[in-house]
């Protein structure tokens, strides 16, 4: 995941849906600063990225309220998102709402990463979610499924977020 975003120095980058906190921790190892924020909504578990990632700031929410998130901190757009959203288990409303929060708050050049179950592709949630992405962005490439991840998942990438139609 942190390789596919490919986070460079002075970026801003943000992680979505924390949980315990692996993903947040390999971000602080990737580079200083990272992440610049992270999002969780279930307070037990922004509790426990804070502890596996101490000095991170760890926002209480759901993603979909990124534009806000940004704007209560002064920052400008985002250029990397790391996602481990549970879209694919996700009803339609939400998907729309969370993926407007993202590409609102995503710069133009800027990259999401978002991982998913290789069981994904088969359920009509995870479809519909594919076909969300490839109309919000003008890039989405998934990479090979990673078999010895448990369960075994894939990552979409998903870059140059789709102007709004006039
Ligand atoms: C599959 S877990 C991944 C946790 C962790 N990143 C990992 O890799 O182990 C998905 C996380 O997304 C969080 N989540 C669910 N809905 C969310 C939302 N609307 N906004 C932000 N995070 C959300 C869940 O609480 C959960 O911690």
């Amino acid at each position: 995941m942190i390789r596919r975003a490919d986070p460079q120095p002075g970026q801003l980058v943000v992680e979505l849906g924390s949980g315990t906190g692996p993903m947040t921790r390999a971000l602080v190892t990737a580079g200083p600063g990272l992440p610049r924020f992270a999002v969780e909504p279930v307070a037990t578990l922004a509790a426990a990225t804070r502890r596996a990632a101490p000095g991170v700031e760890v926002v209480e929410g759901s993603a979909e309220h990124l534009p806000a998130m940004l704007a209560d901190r002064g920052l400008g757009p985002i250029d990397r998102i790391v996602s481990s959203l549970p879209f694919a288990a996700w009803p339609a409303d939400l998907q729309d709402r969370v993926l407007a929060g993202i590409t609102a708050a995503l710069a133009p050049r800027g990259r999401m990463v978002t991982f998913t179950y290789a069981v994904s592709p088969l359920l009509p949630a995870g479809r519909r979610f594919r076909q969300r992405l490839t109309e919000s962005f003008a890039h989405v490439t998934a990479t090979p499924i990673v078999w010895a991840n448990l369960p075994p998942a894939f990552v979409y990438v998903c870059e140059g977020v789709a102007l709004p139609q006039p």
